[in-house]
């Protein structure tokens, strides 16, 4: 075991962070920021003196019940990405291996390495739209894998891990005693099209979740795990040391929010309908980009015929806008693009793409 952590620098999250005060984001994941005069919530619901392990009960129960599991199974956290982390510490000791489904938000490939285990990269198909194959998953595992990580929908393709899929990639855990971590932050903007929840596919399966892209709500801070059997018990060890009790506050807006889920889904699809017009038109009329169209989700990974990450540099320099470069995701080439907020930026923010690539020719 190192003497000290070593965590990957989180590159992507510093190129947002160092460059915040550029005018437009084409990249970002997450949904209209949503207000709280959306949320059928009045300050005296919130009590600033409670809180509880593992989170407050109704919020476990119900999400139990939208997800076809106990409610002992859910352990709600401090975000996805704390859920993450439990999940990989509670998971993974030094020396084992993890396999990382690529492309994947970054810290899903990093994470583990800061905890000492080795990280073999899977590639989606990336010809086939981002398809899994799953004779090179099957391939990839050794007797010293531990965990599979993957998002579903896919973080930045929005392809989808199909349930069948699902039931196949349980059998092999099984089968070959691995765990793994599905990652379900953006499943429900596939709508009607998205996949079953991994939670429905066995012990193997811990699924992780969170309140900010989906609902636009980053400020609560507040994801959850569910989990089952071996992999529950030692996930729990972790959060008790960590999260312990996810804020009060917060998950008492996270359930006035979810029982109303429906109502926040359409927000969502609303908002997509809006933009996903303007993302097509785009892709029409420009042939230096190219998209497998996923069809579902706020993001997508259009291949660009140009250097991407000069492309990057010259968008923020001179057009004050900012676009994540597909090597943050593994893939260079590509970049990922968001179009879950304000249309009229994305508008501006696609022109201002046009003229820096054009000015690159
Ligand atoms: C796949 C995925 N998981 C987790 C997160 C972080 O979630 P949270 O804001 O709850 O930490 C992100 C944010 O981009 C994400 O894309």
């Amino acid at each position: 075991m190192p003497a000290i952590m070593q965590f990957p620098a989180f590159d992507l999250l510093h190129w947002f962070i160092d460059n915040h005060a550029a005018r437009y984001n084409i990249s970002l994941s997450d949904m209209l920021p949503a207000t709280f005069d959306e949320v059928k919530i009045k300050l005296e619901d919130l009590n600033i003196a409670e809180n509880f392990v593992n989170g407050r009960p109704e919020l476990r129960q119900l999400l139990a019940g939208q997800h076809g599991v106990e409610p002992d199974s859910v352990i709600v956290t401090a975000s996805c990405s704390e859920a993450n982390l439990d999940v990989c510490m509670a998971l993974l000791k030094p020396g084992d291996e993890a396999i990382a489904v690529m492309p994947n938000y970054p810290p899903l490939r990093d994470l583990p390495k800061g905890l000492g285990a080795k990280v073999k990269e899977l590639m989606l198909r990336t010809e086939d739209d981002f398809v899994l194959d799953m004779k090179a998953l099957e391939k990839a595992v050794t007797k010293k894998t531990r965990l599979v990580i993957m998002t579903n929908i896919n973080n930045p393709a929005s392809s989808i891990i199909t349930k069948d899929q699902l039931a196949g990639i349980a059998e092999m855990a099984e089968r070959k005693d691995f765990h793994i971590l599905c990652d379900e932050t953006f499943r429900e903007l596939a709508f009607e099209k998205r996949p079953p929840t991994a939670a429905q596919f066995g012990d193997r399966m811990v699924v992780t979740n969170t309140m900010s892209k989906v609902y636009g709500m980053g400020g609560l801070k507040i994801g959850w795990i569910l989990a089952k059997d071996k992999a529950l018990a030692s996930i729990k060890n972790v959060t008790e040391y960590n999260t312990v009790c996810p804020s009060g506050i917060s998950d008492r807006i996270a359930l006035a929010v979810l029982k109303e889920k429906d109502r926040f889904i359409e927000r969502a699809r609303s908002i997509i309908k809006r933009n996903r017009p303007v993302v097509e038109d785009w892709l029409n009329r420009n042939d230096r980009v190219h998209w497998n169209d996923p069809g579902v989700g706020n993001v997508a990974f259009p291949k660009v015929d140009a250097d991407v990450d000069r492309l990057a540099a010259v968008l923020l320099k001179d057009y004050s806008t900012i676009m994540a470069s597909g090597s943050f995701f593994g893939v260079k080439g590509r970049f990922r693009l968001g179009f879950g907020r304000k249309t009229e930026d994305l508008v501006t923010g696609l022109e201002n793409f046009d003229t820096a690539l054009k000015s690159m020719a």
